[in-house]
């Protein structure tokens, strides 16, 4: 669709890379009734509808807290400076939540998240595959819509919207390896990944 056929307040997609609709399920774990601390927990906030009052969602943004409905504490902060005492987790995770973050600021979340968490603690990571084709390098955002099934039957259809760039597991390897995370699992698929990192004991 041309810019100018659209009708005011509508979305113009012609400026958005949008990758076809991903089927995404979620799979419960036993966090041993400890904190999850989840990074970026705003919006749907679906770690927060897995693990209920398990999770402290951190965002900084706070009208996404506001509009998030899962029984979580929720908590406006920035990842790049957590406020709590290191060793404080032994469970971290970000729900397509690095791709809302700057890749030159990687070093210093992963570092932040490495202090707050228990020697042994774990962080999950789910993130879109962005190879973004030469003709599409001009748009504005990249759009990965999603529909998100959980371990009780709800299913979620939404879509996240993040700055343009290529994005692989490797953009986040590195700078967690850099920090000393250890790989324990990752499930890599067309257009996302999954990845868990341990902080060694
Ligand atoms: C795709 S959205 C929400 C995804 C959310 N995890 C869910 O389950 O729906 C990513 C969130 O990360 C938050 N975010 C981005 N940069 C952040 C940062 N530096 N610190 C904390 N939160 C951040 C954004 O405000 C946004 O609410």
């Amino acid at each position: 669709m041309n810019e100018k056929d659209n009708h005011p307040g509508e979305i113009d997609l012609s400026r958005f890379y949008v990758l076809p609709k991903q089927e995404l399920h979620i799979k419960d774990f036993d966090n041993r009734g400890d904190w999850i601390l989840d990074i970026g927990g705003g919006g749907e906030g679906i770690i927060g509808l897995l693990k209920g009052r398990d999770v402290i969602a951190i965002d900084r943004v706070k009208r996404e807290l506001e509009e998030t409905k899962n029984s979580s504490l929720k908590i406006v902060m920035d990842v790049s400076e957590l406020r709590f005492l290191d060793a404080s987790f032994s469970y971290a995770t970000a729900f397509f939540t690095f791709m809302y973050i700057p890749e030159a600021d990687f070093e210093a979340a992963l570092s932040e998240i490495w202090r707050v968490l228990r020697p042994g603690g774990a962080l999950m990571v789910w993130e879109p595959i962005f190879t973004i084709p030469q003709e599409e390098k001009s748009k504005k955002l990249a759009v990965i819509p999603l529909e998100i099934h959980l371990p009780d039957g709800t299913v979620i259809e939404t879509g996240y919207g993040g700055v343009l760039r290529d994005q692989s597991i490797e953009t986040i390897m590195r700078p967690a390896k850099k920090t000393g995370f250890r790989v324990i699992e990752k499930k890599v698929d067309k257009h996302t990944f999954y990845v868990k990192f341990q902080k060694p004991d």
